[in-house]
């Protein structure tokens, strides 16, 4: 892994990113890089040798379908209509090929943190291991400024997962990347912690009505506020209780953010463990938000341990245009406005009974978001057998809250 300041810095990102292209376009082995979500291990979405080896990366069953990421929506345009090269003077006389249901999710939310769900498109443009057989594929304009230069450096859409090995945490650093795929790929694009660190919301709008397929960096509340949208259901499950209905978004089914530790989740409100009662000399993870006490009230320092708050963006508008061609100077000027966000550390303490590594995200929603998967990751790597986590409440809908949760309980195993 580079050191991605000195690369910014030294203005040697576009090197970098161009090498990363390179690699894309020219070899069958998938390239890490940073999205503003989490990081995605990418492809060419159009060449089956090069996408099926995402699959080999990750250890992913091959019935799960990968999202397909675009710079622009000429691209995507393109893709739908079956094309391989387009012109923009061309498709402006066509009939769009974008679903009208989705332009104002397209409008307001990218480039940024939403996969919207469309008709696949032929094989000749799409390798078909890219939708595991489904008539349908995911799309997404990442509004992460190195996601979206590195596409347009490419010239084609990548078909990307997370960059995780199957099961595990999704990655939200480059050093996550490296410890779950080290030796299966060659490069990683260091971009530093991820702005968002949940995945995208995943929508139906092809169904009635439109249907969240999992809960991510765009809310319930945002995408309600959108014509078309307003009687949006929620398409997933993820409380224990009741209902044989079948995961409409094939990657819920499985075993997912899994550490190797056990996590206890506590659901908002539901208290606090008692941990020096219950766990006689045991290495125990504390993940807390908004309640409870550092190291749940043995006599300890608060820690520094947070999220900042920032964004990166300064390219919203070319959602309805294209990004620009990518140069070493322009690249260097946008990068000059990536926030450098911080992932979360583990104090360590002792008690008469027990080993503690603690774990302070802050009671703000998005620093919970931002530092989740880091944090179970941060305590695999302390070695805690158990780790007990703080949620928070996801009723409102009016934050990413049900993306937290919902990942929470799957690491909990409370399975759909
Ligand atoms: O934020 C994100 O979405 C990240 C970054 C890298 O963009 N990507 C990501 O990809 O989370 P992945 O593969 O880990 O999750 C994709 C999800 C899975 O739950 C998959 O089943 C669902 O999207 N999905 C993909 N294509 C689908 C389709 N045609 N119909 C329904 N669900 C689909
Ligand atoms: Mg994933």
């Amino acid at each position: 892994i580079d050191d991605w300041s000195i690369h910014y810095a030294e203005g040697k990102a576009y090197e970098s990113l161009k090498r990363a292209a390179d690699e894309v376009v020219n070899t069958d082995t998938p390239v890490a890089f940073p999205t503003e979500t989490v990081y995605g291990l990418g492809a060419d979405a159009t060449r089956s040798s090069a996408v099926k080896a995402i699959f080999a990366a990750k250890g992913r069953p091959a019935d799960n379908p990968l999202i397909v990421h675009v710079h622009s929506l000429p691209q995507l345009r393109a893709l739908l209509s079956g094309k391989q090269e387009t012109s923009e003077e061309t498709l402006r006389v066509e009939k769009d090929p974008i679903p009208e249901i989705y332009k104002p999710l397209i409008e307001r939310f990218w480039p940024g943190p939403i996969t919207i769900i469309l008709p696949a498109p032929g094989r000749s443009t799409l390798a078909p291991e890219v939708t595991a057989g489904l008539p349908t594929f995911g799309a997404r304009m990442p509004r992460s400024i190195l996601a979206l230069a590195l596409l347009r450096l490419c010239g084609r859409p990548l078909a990307a997962p997370s960059a995780n090995a199957s099961t595990r945490p999704s990655p939200t650093a480059a050093e996550h990347v490296y410890d779950d795929l080290q030796g299966r790929i060659h490069t990683i694009v260091d971009g530093g912690p991820c702005e968002v660190g949940v995945e995208s919301t995943v929508v139906d709008g092809l169904s009635s009505p439109p249907t969240i397929l999992r809960p991510g960096g765009v809310t319930v509340e945002q995408l309600r506020q959108c014509p078309g949208w307003e009687n949006v259901v929620i398409g997933y499950k993820d409380q224990q209780e009741g209902g044989a209905s079948k995961p409409r978004a094939p990657g819920m089914k499985y075993r997912h953010y899994s550490p190797k530790a056990e996590v206890i989740l506590f659901e908002a409100g539901a208290g606090r463990p008692g941990i020096e009662e219950t766990d006689t000399k045991k290495t125990i993870g504390i993940i807390r938000t908004k309640n409870w006490e550092p190291a749940l009230g043995l006599n300890i320092e608060r820690n520094k341990a947070a999220g900042r708050n920032g964004h990166a963006n300064g390219i919203s508008q070319y959602a309805n245009t294209s990004t620009p061609a990518i140069t070493p100077s322009r690249l260097s000027n946008l990068l000059r406005s990536v926030a450098q966000h911080q992932i979360p550390h583990a104090e360590h303490y002792t008690s008469s009974c027990s080993d503690i590594w603690d774990i302070g995200l802050g009671a703000e929603t998005e620093g919970v978001a931002r530092g989740l998967f880091s944090a179970l990751r941060e305590l695999d790597k302390k070695g805690v057998e158990t780790i007990y986590v703080e949620g928070i409440s996801d009723k409102a809908g009016d934050d990413i809250a049900a993306a937290v949760m919902n990942r929470l309980r799957k690491a909990a195993e409370i399975r759909t």
